[in-house]
């Protein structure tokens, strides 16, 4: 038990209520559950509280496309993340959601306080409005030509080819992502949050050693460049509370997240029959600590400090930022297969393999995490089944055959040193585990297993049992070994909760590290069950192979269809394939069809003939545009009669859908009617 205990509370970051987990949330969530098992182990009180982030716009519109209503989606959503939860032996107290009685009422108290304080400001902006789904668009809603570069086909906040910032407003040619058309411009009368009020506050705040030294640094960047007011509000239609003072108008969904943190810590408190405000009060006695990953640390280190200052709640102790998850130093990719789903890797794998081996590469930094994937088994086979389980299952099948499941009275007396030796290195380990030094701790306990692997494979008991005299030696060499097990296992509970209760059923004690004081002796353990098999090479196949599957079922989101996700359809032989004749075709006029929402009508000139297709590409291409362009045509598709006329022939378009439609642009010097081959 530590000297004094401590109060501490932690929050992972809360995720979005549309979609699956996956092993790259489990990365974040496998850190936050280590360290609190670590803050538990060592007798402190830990309340670790999460929540779903069930508002905004991609959930409603998510909704909106499988014809459900926002709150059936988060709620389904719910069941599938506690599901992963489980599955992946993380320990909350509490798996709130974000739209709940109580962050309602905190987020109206959070926004009423800033607002008496005099940090709330409203002010008249001009947005871009999609008047055919009448709803104002988010910047990432909107899809058009960089004001700074004139690149095609950027965002509405920031461009990806020259990194310019910018207003939606001041896109060209902006087409709404969501329905294709193009949307206009309104006026709309917006709150902010006087977040340049806090710049002061803030640089010192961020530089009080709340932050990790590269994180801090950033944000200083942001600081120098001065801070702007923060939009806070959104126009209906918007899935989230609506501001009590201002209907029609609703909290932006990152102002009510965060705010999940404390109404999930009061959802607990209600439940204990405690004071949530112990925990947020600007005198509070707890610690606070948010893990979360390195591209959300803008909004938990100035937007959230200033908001619970301003609202006179408690700021944070720390923000522990991380990398972010590659496989195979690449980005988690669908097609590749390593875009895994939590409930998939459980299908093929031990939630414990990945948690040891995210523990054994973890450090305190923000650079990205690579999960290599032979090293992933090679590492847990080595460790876990080679050296840590190794050590019991060496030894306990003499203590059950040969001793009747006795423990000897003592240690050999060379042992005895070395059990107090690692005994002693626990503060060290305990150090680097609350630094979040994992790999650090992971490497000094597993030496301890290496050093143990070699006492017993010095002692041999295998073949000093042979000899009578030495079956009092042989019990007691045995005995070492279990204890040297009980205390590694004890030392890697925070990481493994599974193999830390199989094996306080096998010696019937739990492990606790005041057990680990006096080692255990005369005393009765049962029968030794395998406690972690290998990974195998088909696990891993296993996993991939239903991952590519699962991308290629996937339904896409709201933006459009997502072509490269449909499943593939059957073989099918060469000749049939050749039949298609592919043409070079020109568009030589394309006109928007009256009543349908997707298609354009294009005049094509395939050499001397033109034909009529319609085709769904409106949402990524104003008619005008296409005008004079080359595309590739199947010229001898049966003609179809369509409900608004003949279409003879099919344009070849590809990508994700929604302003993501490419035609196929031949080069230059194609020549309509040519064959394409
Ligand atoms: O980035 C995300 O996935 C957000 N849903 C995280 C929210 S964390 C907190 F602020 F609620
Ligand atoms: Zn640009």
């Amino acid at each position: 038990m530590a000297d004094k205990q401590r109060k501490i509370l932690v929050t992972a970051a809360l995720p979005y209520a549309n979609g699956p987990l996956h092993i790259g949330h489990m990365l974040e969530y496998v850190q936050c559950d280590i360290w609190v098992r670590f803050q538990r182990l060592m007798g402190h009180h830990c309340d670790w509280v999460w929540a779903d982030d069930a508002h905004g716009t991609p959930i409603m519109l998510r909704a909106e496309q499988l014809g459900i209503t926002p709150l059936q989606l988060t709620e389904q959503i719910k069941l599938e993340h506690e599901r992963d939860i489980a599955g992946f032996l993380l320990s909350p107290d509490n798996f709130h959601s974000t739209h709940s009685d109580e962050n309602r009422e905190l987020a109206e108290l959070v926004y009423t306080r800033n607002r008496d304080a005099g940090l709330i400001r409203k002010r008249t902006i001009a947005q871009l409005y999609d008047a055919e789904k009448d709803m104002f668009l988010p910047d990432r809603y909107v899809k058009g030509e960089c004001p700074n570069c004139g690149s095609a086909d950027q965002y509405g906040d920031n461009c990806e080819k020259c990194s310019a910032t910018y207003d939606a407003t001041e896109l060209k040619n902006p087409i709404s992502v969501v329905s294709g058309s193009t949307p206009v411009e309104r006026d709309s009368e917006q709150y902010f949050f006087a977040l340049s009020d806090y710049s002061e506050w803030l640089s010192k705040w961020t530089a009080s050693g709340t932050l990790q030294p590269e994180i801090a640094n950033k944000i200083r960047e942001w600081l120098d460049s001065g801070l702007q007011d923060w939009d806070i509000s959104r126009n209906a239609p918007y899935w989230g509370f609506e501001i009590p003072d201002a209907p029609g108008k609703y909290f932006y969904v990152w102002l009510d997240a965060p705010i999940g943190y404390i109404a999930s810590y009061k959802n607990l408190m209600d439940r204990r029959g405690g004071d949530y405000l112990d925990a947020w009060r600007k005198d509070s006695d707890f610690e606070l600590y948010h893990f979360i990953g390195k591209d959300i640390a803008n909004f938990h280190t100035l937007f959230w400090p200033a908001l619970l200052d301003g609202a006179g709640l408690r700021t944070p102790n720390g923000v522990f930022c991380h990398g972010f998850l590659m496989v195979d130093d690449n980005k988690m990719s669908k097609s590749r297969g390593t875009f895994v789903s939590a409930n998939t890797y459980l299908k093929h794998l031990d939630p414990e393999y990945l948690r040891y081996y995210f523990a054994a590469k973890l450090n305190d930094g923000v650079a990205d995490f690579n999960l290599q994937l032979e090293d992933f088994s090679q590492r847990v086979n080595a460790d876990l089944v080679g050296k840590v389980v190794n050590i019991a299952s060496r030894c306990a099948g003499f203590i059950t055959k040969q001793f009747d499941g006795k423990l000897a009275t003592q240690l050999p007396s060379e042992c005895a040193a070395d059990y107090q030796a690692m005994l002693a290195q626990w503060p060290t380990i305990a150090g680097f585990y609350e630094s979040r030094e994992f790999g650090k701790a992971i490497r000094e306990i597993i030496q301890i297993a290496e050093k143990a692997n070699v006492y017993i494979a010095d002692a041999e008991p295998w073949v000093k049992i042979k000899d009578d005299a030495s079956r009092a030696e042989v019990q007691q060499i045995c005995t070492a070994g279990i204890n040297y097990f009980r205390l590694i296992v004890t030392y890697l509970s925070p990481v493994l909760p599974s193999l830390t209760s199989k094996t306080e059923e096998f010696l019937g004690v739990p492990l606790t590290l005041e057990n680990l004081d006096t080692p255990l002796l005369d005393h009765s353990i049962t029968k030794f069950k395998p406690m972690v098999v290998r990974i195998e090479e088909k696990n891993l196949n296993g996993m991939i192979e239903d991952t590519k599957e699962e991308a290629k079922a996937f339904t896409a989101p709201a933006a459009g269809t997502a072509l490269a996700d449909e499943p593939l359809k059957a073989e099918i032989e060469y000749d049939d394939f050749d039949k298609c004749d592919f043409r070079i075709a020109k568009i030589v006029d394309a006109q928007h069809v009256e009543g349908a929402d997707k298609l354009l009508q294009l005049t094509l000139d395939i050499g001397g003939e033109t034909r009529n297709v319609f085709a769904g590409i409106k949402s990524a291409y104003p008619p005008e545009d296409l005008i004079g362009r080359l595309t590739v045509m199947v010229a001898n598709l049966k003609p179809r009669k369509m409900r608004f006329g003949m279409s003879e022939g099919m344009v070849l378009a590809a990508g994700p859908g929604g302003k993501d439609l490419f035609i196929l642009n031949p080069d230059e010097g194609a020549a309509p009617g040519m064959r394409v081959k």
